[in-house]
């Protein structure tokens, strides 16, 4: 029997002053050392425009789940902001972390870790689609170059949040990009922390009309985008 296709490689990790998780595999940290809550907020919800954008049945989708930071910092916004609807949150991670990795990240973020227990209990269960009256979370496990064509759906807003372009080019290539345009909606946007020029021109390639603006704390730049 040939080496199965389908296997799962998990995500391994250090800790950074025992509490910022950081990538072995990538030498890169999952979020930003300050505050990754705020710098959430910043760039892919205010990056994105939400919640003001918010409508019944809106859908996020996200290249790289990680500790679940920025769908439990969305789902936050989105029960905040009074729909009553269940958001549709989509995220492609090809090294899923393991639930109590995932919970010992979320203890720097209180409020995210509020809310968290219910969907880690059932990520724990081995379950990647979770559905409650808030959310219906799905995480497509494997390389997103390979999930992401497959997907038969698309997004009103897609967060990039790969590892660093440097350190994770396969995350950031002309192709996965063209790809996100094709599962974005009409007028959907993009957003994500780097303003890296070779990610900026794949985006304008792909179709999107892209912006250059104001990054979180020590991030000068960082790129917003809409597909008109
Ligand atoms: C910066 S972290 C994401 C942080 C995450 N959004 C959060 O809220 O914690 C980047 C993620 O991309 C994932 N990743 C890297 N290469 C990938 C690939 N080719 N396909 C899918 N996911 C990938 C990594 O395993 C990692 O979880």
């Amino acid at each position: 029997m040939t080496h199965s296709s389908n296997h799962i490689q998990t995500a391994e990790l250090t800790w950074r002053d025992g509490t910022l998780p950081v990538s072995t595999r990538f030498d890169d940290p999952y979020y930003s050392l300050e505050n990754g809550l705020a710098e959430t907020r910043h760039v892919f919800l205010a990056g994105n425009d939400l919640p003001a954008r918010f409508v019944p049945d809106f859908h996020i989708a996200e290249l790289g789940f990680g500790t679940g930071l920025n769908m439990f910092t969305s789902l936050l916004e989105w029960r905040a902001s009074g729909q009553t609807t269940p958001l549709h949150f989509t995220s492609f991670e090809a090294f899923p972390m393991s639930a109590p990795d995932m919970e010992k990240a979320l203890r720097s973020f209180p409020e995210a870790h509020a809310i968290a227990t219910p969907y880690l209990t059932e990520w724990a269960n081995g379950n990647r689609y979770i559905e409650t009256d808030s959310l219906i979370a799905n995480i497509i496990i494997g390389d997103a170059r390979v999930t992401l064509p497959e997907w038969t759906d698309t997004a009103n807003a897609w967060f990039l949040d790969g590892f660093s372009p440097a350190k994770n080019p396969e995350l950031w290539g002309d192709d996965l990009l063209a790809d996100v345009a094709r599962h974005t909606a009409q007028n959907g946007t993009l957003a994500t922390y780097t303003a890296a020029g070779f990610v900026r021109r794949g985006l304008a390639s792909a179709g999107f009309t892209v912006t250059r603006t104001t990054g979180f704390g020590r991030k000068r730049h960082m790129t917003t985008a809409v597909l008109a």
